[in-house]
């Protein structure tokens, strides 16, 4: 059985002479409206970002510029991923644990999301994942 709460997604590459050109369009190359949009940069060599989950929200990571690693983890399954394609988006549902590490020099790590920020929407301690993820199981 395949984890199904992420999967790698290629965007549409616009190509010509004058460079290339990619679309992230809400409802159609992404399967939510957007609400919001982050883009981490910056980032000092051996940083470790996230390490959380969340409870509803839908996000799309790709790397801009530079590579990073994505790890992600639904309390069953582990994946990870290296992105470094401005046109390879991975898709994140919610109930995941992520952890984003391994930044190159001058890595954009750009997020889109299906929600505005709300702290509530965050799981940010393990423990409360896997209890979290557990309780779920069980719900369904
Ligand atoms: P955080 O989600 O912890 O960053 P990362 O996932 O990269 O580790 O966010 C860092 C800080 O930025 C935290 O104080 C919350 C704030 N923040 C906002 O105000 N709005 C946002 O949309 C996001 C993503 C973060």
């Amino acid at each position: 059985m395949k984890a199904a709460r992420w999967k790698r997604f290629e965007l549409p590459k616009i190509t010509d002479v004058r460079g290339n050109m990619t679309v992230v369009e809400g409802g159609e190359y992404v399967p939510f409206e957007i609400a919001r949009a982050y883009y981490i940069y910056d980032v000092p060599s051996g940083s470790v970002r996230a390490g959380h989950a969340h409870k509803q929200l839908r996000q799309v990571f790709l790397a801009l510029s530079g590579s990073f690693s994505l790890h992600l983890e639904d309390g069953r399954f582990s994946e990870h991923f290296t992105l470094n394609r401005p046109h390879t988006g991975v898709l994140v549902e919610p109930g995941v644990w992520r952890v984003i590490d391994n930044f190159s020099g001058g890595a954009v790590c750009m997020v889109f999301a299906s929600l505005r920020y709300d702290a509530s929407d965050y799981i940010r301690s393990y423990d409360e994942f896997l209890a979290y993820v557990a309780s779920q199981h069980e719900a369904k």
